[in-house]
């Protein structure tokens, strides 16, 4: 009877650990935890007051962003990105900064040249290009591109140095020719039309009589 008493005792005991291990060792618990947050609260017929909504933070964990290995031991000494860019001046898409802001608010600061002998020419030129039908006329500003680039990163491979000389059409743009090289791709997306689309056509040509 003792004996058997022991038996059920141990028996429980067995059931009951493995219960809890199942209950609380599956492997992506913690995981899912990380990214998705705890799971919703009760339903609402509690009486709880509705907590404030949970920031939305845009930027995805190295660890899940479909580019890093997630088992590379390394990807832990990498700055994770939310850290790095939620401080800087926010942009609505794209990869959620606006460095044209960033850059002039002294929020960065980039190294302009590795080598000495290399000429930094920093072009201040606005160019207004008309050909955009209903849309506000385009103002191409040099100022904020030559911070970022070379004269030669565009003249003349994407675009010939004159005025008016370059068969530029938004459906080029949108294929990936002319501004779409860099929108789109590496700077502020093609969505962003009012950045492009910035003077109205007026004013567009009171500044350049035809
Ligand atoms: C990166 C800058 C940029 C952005 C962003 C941009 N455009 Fe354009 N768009 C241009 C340029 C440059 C032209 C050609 C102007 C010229 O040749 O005089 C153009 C031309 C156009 C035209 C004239 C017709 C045509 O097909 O070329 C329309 C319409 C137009 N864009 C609409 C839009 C809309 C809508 C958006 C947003 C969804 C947009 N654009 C975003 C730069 C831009
Ligand atoms: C991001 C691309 C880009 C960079 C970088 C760039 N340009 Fe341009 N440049 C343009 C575009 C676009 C136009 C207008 C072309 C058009 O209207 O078809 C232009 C036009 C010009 C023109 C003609 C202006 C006119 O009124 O006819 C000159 C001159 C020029 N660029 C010089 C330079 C110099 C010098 C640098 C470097 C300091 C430079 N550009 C850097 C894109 C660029
Ligand atoms: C070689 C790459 C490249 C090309 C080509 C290029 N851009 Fe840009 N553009 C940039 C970069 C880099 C910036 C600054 C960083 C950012 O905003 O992503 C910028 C910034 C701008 C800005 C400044 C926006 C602001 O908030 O002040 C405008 C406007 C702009 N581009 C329009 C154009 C138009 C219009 C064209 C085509 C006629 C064009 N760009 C072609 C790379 C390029």
């Amino acid at each position: 009877m003792a004996r058997n008493l022991v038996g059920y005792l141990s028996a429980i005991t067995f059931l009951a650990a493995a219960v809890f291990l199942v209950g609380c060792d599956r492997p992506g618990d913690l995981e899912s935890f990380a990214t998705k947050g705890p799971p919703s609260a009760e339903p609402a017929s509690v009486n709880v007051p509705a907590s404030p909504p949970e920031p939305v933070i845009p930027w995805a964990l190295l660890a899940h962003d479909n580019l890093h290995d997630p088992r590379n031991p390394s990807l832990a000494l990498m700055q994770e990105p939310a850290e790095a860019l939620s401080v800087l001046s926010p942009a609505q898409e794209g990869n959620f900064v606006n460095w044209v802001a960033a850059l002039r608010s002294g929020e960065i600061s980039p190294r302009t040249n590795v080598y000495p002998e290399t000429k930094i020419r920093v072009l201040d030129l606005d160019v207004l290009m008309v050909d955009t039908a209903a849309m506000p006329v385009v103002l191409f500003p040099h100022r904020p591109h030559t911070e970022w680039l070379d004269c030669s990163n565009c003249h003349d491979k994407i675009f010939v140095a004159k005025s008016g000389a370059n068969p530029v059409n938004m459906f080029r743009i949108l294929q990936g020719e002319f501004c779409g090289q860099c929108h789109g791709a590496v700077s502020f997306p093609l969505t962003q039309c009012q950045r492009c689309h910035s003077v109205p056509r007026e004013q567009a040509l009171q500044a350049v009589p035809k």
